[in-house]
Formats: C-alpha cells, sequence, structure tokens
C-alpha cells in the first residue's frame, strides 16, 4: 500500500531531536486538521455512516494505553459536553481482562497513534467477537486498529518518530473536539452548533505558536527547579487534571524525574507527606470555577517547602504566574497547558545529557500485552 509522507517529514533537520520538532509541528499539525475534518463554514467533515452509529448508541467507551488513554480523558469531557451521550474512557490493559457492564447498545472508539498496541488490539479483537461498532482515531493509515475497526478517522499528524508522544496526544484532542461538534450537531445539540470550532483551532495553533516561541524561559525553569529535582507534582482539577497525568508522563518518561499527576483536592489525603523542601509543584489552572481551589492547593504545597509554579489561562492570570497560556474555548484548554509540559520534559532531559527522543526501557510501539 502506498503511505502518503513526505520523505521530509520523517528527518530532523536543523532540530537536535525528533522531540522538539514534533513539539514543533503542532500548530501546523491543528491547521491541517481543521482544513481537512472542518469545511468553509466549519461544518464537521466526517463520514454520516459513522455518526449515524454513533447516534443510535446509548454509551461510548473509549479505550487507550500511555499518552492516547490520556486523550481519551479530554475526549469523554468533549463528547458529553457536546452530544450528552454518557461516556467512559478505559486503560486498555485493564479493559481486556476486567471488562466493564456494557450498555445496551456500545460504541468502541479506540485512540492509538501507532494503531499496533496489542493492549489496544486484544480489546477490539474482543468487541468483534460480540460484533460491537468501533471507530479507531489513529496516524498511520492501515494499521492493524485501523484495519480491524469498522471506521478510522486519521490524524494526519506527520510520522511521530520520538518514543515519548506530543503532535498524536494534540492531534487526537483536536479530532476529538471536531468528532464531538459533528455528532453533537447530527444529534441537533445547541451547544455543538454554537461551537466555532474553526475559529477556536485557528486560536489554538496561534496560540501554541506563542508558547513554542517561550522555549528559552522554559529552559531556564527546567535548569532551576528540575534538573535535579528527584520528584516533581503537576496538579489540577476536572479538565486540568487530565493534563496533569499527561504532563506527569512526559516527565517520567524522558527525563526520568518522579513525577505524579493529581487532582489538587486529592493531595492532602497522603500525597502531599512527599513534600520536602524545593520539590517542584505545578498547578494546571484553566477553569474558572476551579481555579481559586487549585490555587489555595497550591498555597499548601508551599507551605511544606514546595516551589510552586502555575500553567494559567490568560483570563485567570496573576502577576507571579509562571507560564500564562491563551484563552480558548474551555473543552480545547488541554492543546495549550500541555504545551509548556512537553518542552519542560524535554529540556529536562537535555540538560541532563539524556537522549531524549529514545528513553531507558521504553519502545515507541508495544507490541506485546
Ligand atoms: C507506548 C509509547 C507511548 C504511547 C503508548 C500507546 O508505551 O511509549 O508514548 O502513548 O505506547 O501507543 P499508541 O500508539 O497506541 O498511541
Amino acid at each position: 500500500f502506498e503511505v502518503d509522507v513526505d520523505p521530509s517529514d520523517s528527518e530532523k533537520g536543523v532540530y537536535p531531536y525528533y522531540m522538539l520538532k514534533e513539539i514543533d509541528e503542532q500548530p501546523n499539525v491543528m491547521r491541517k486538521l481543521s482544513k481537512k475534518y472542518l469545511d468553509e463554514n466549519g461544518t464537521p467533515v466526517i463520514d454520516e455512516k459513522l455518526l449515524d452509529v454513533m447516534k443510535n448508541s446509548d454509551r461510548i467507551y473509549i479505550v487507550g494505553a500511555g499518552t492516547s488513554y490520556h486523550a481519551g480523558l479530554v475526549g469523554k469531557k468533549q463528547l458529553e459536553t457536546l452530544t450528552g451521550i454518557p461516556t467512559e474512557v478505559h486503560v486498555a490493559s485493564e479493559f481486556a481482562y476486567e471488562k466493564p457492564i456494557f450498555s445496551k447498545k456500545p460504541f468502541f472508539l479506540f485512540l492509538s497513534q501507532s494503531g499496533e498496541t496489542a493492549d489496544s488490539r486484544q480489546v477490539l479483537v474482543n468487541v468483534n467477537k460480540d460484533h460491537y461498532p468501533s471507530l479507531t482515531i489513529t496516524n498511520v493509515a492501515n494499521s492493524t486498529l485501523s484495519r480491524e475497526s469498522d471506521f478510522t478517522l486519521l490524524l494526519d499528524a506527520g510520522p511521530e518518530i520520538s518514543v515519548a508522544s506530543t503532535k498524536a496526544y494534540t492531534a487526537q484532542i483536536a479530532l476529538e473536539a471536531i468528532l464531538a461538534k459533528a455528532l453533537g450537531e447530527h444529534l441537533g445539540d445547541q451547544r455543538a452548533q454554537d461551537f466555532d470550532l474553526k475559529a477556536q483551532l485557528s486560536l489554538v495553533a496561534q496560540g501554541m505558536q506563542t508558547i513554542v516561541d517561550e522555549k528559552d524561559k522554559i529552559d531556564e525553569i527546567s535548569q532551576d527547579y528540575f534538573v535535579n529535582a528527584t520528584q516533581a507534582f503537576y496538579i489540577g482539577r476536572g479538565i486540568d487534571y487530565t493534563v496533569s497525568l499527561e504532563a506527569a508522563l512526559k516527565l517520567k518518561e524522558i527525563s526520568y524525574v518522579h513525577s505524579e499527576g493529581f487532582a489538587s483536592g486529592e493531595l492532602k489525603h497522603g500525597t502531599i507527606a512527599l513534600i520536602e523542601d524545593g520539590t517542584p509543584v505545578i498547578g494546571i489552572i484553566t477553569q474558572g470555577f476551579t481555579a481559586g481551589l487549585t490555587r489555595s492547593n497550591l498555597m499548601e504545597t508551599a507551605a511544606r517547602g514546595a516551589k510552586t509554579l502555575t500553567i494559567v489561562r490568560k483570563s485567570l492570570a496573576q502577576d507571579d504566574d509562571t507560564f500564562v497560556i491563551p484563552d480558548v474555548d474551555e473543552l480545547l484548554t488541554p492543546l495549550l497547558s500541555v504545551i509548556p509540559a512537553q518542552l519542560l520534559a524535554y529540556y529536562t532531559s537535555l540538560n541532563k545529557g539524556l537522549n531524549v527522543d529514545l528513553p531507558r526501557n521504553l519502545a515507541k510501539s508495544v507490541t506485546v500485552e
């Protein structure tokens, strides 16, 4: 089969590592997705047959591993907000063996950059045995998951070579938003109809560009607080909590800093015991109704010696915030709040002299269960 890949996509060019190249490509990935899946009027261009099948389902089950699982957590929020269909997100390796109770008309959404992850495929094999409908969102045309599910939506993000996933995460979130809008419109949902995703994705692309242009500042913060850190925490509530899981995963996998993402309010129920002098704690704050609570949770850690930092949307920002990200629709804030975290992981790995693209013990695509 033929794959539509520009050979230059697979070369590093001026970049020392693929990861930095792939982080930098994200504004363009957003523009490409918008162009491919939204027409001039901003109406989603998604297979009607797929929307009919999804419309008839009473519950959506999202399945993924690693970063794709984290993209699914954001997708749940988008789908539930714009379609009203209850949505569950499952870690593929658990789902295959601890099968949840299915609703009467389940629909399965697989998220996989590679389309080859064995844990996810095992779930799909079972889903197909039961003749349930499925969609795979993947970056690789003709991959196993794409071939074996009923429908496929391609990310078209260009090859992702660095083991740590960056542009596939943001592409998955953007495409989930497009799917949620399409399905919501199909169901006659007013919020979905009013959601000007085309304009929003354009704002996201611009916003990503302004953040990646602040690389030097992130490099400095990495040197000041992360290179010598033995542990770090990301905290947030709601959608910001889901991003904190992905942000912490980035730091673990390539910088070898033990890090965790926590629901801000949960930290005090045990984990706060780990805070020591200088432990970095980063609060992600993009929702007005939880901002004050997360800020007070940050202060609780500061009182125990933590070095607190923040990733905050502009309309909620205060003078001493660390990273201020542009304002976009609340269903899309992860597309921006994750970027400083990706760059922080990148620079911490680089400043520690590690091989950013090929971290120890990890593989880009895990084809064993
Ligand atoms: C591996 C990679 C992760 C990735 C996960 C799922 O563990 O190291 O970066 O998120 O697989 O991969 P997939 O291709 O299914 O998205």
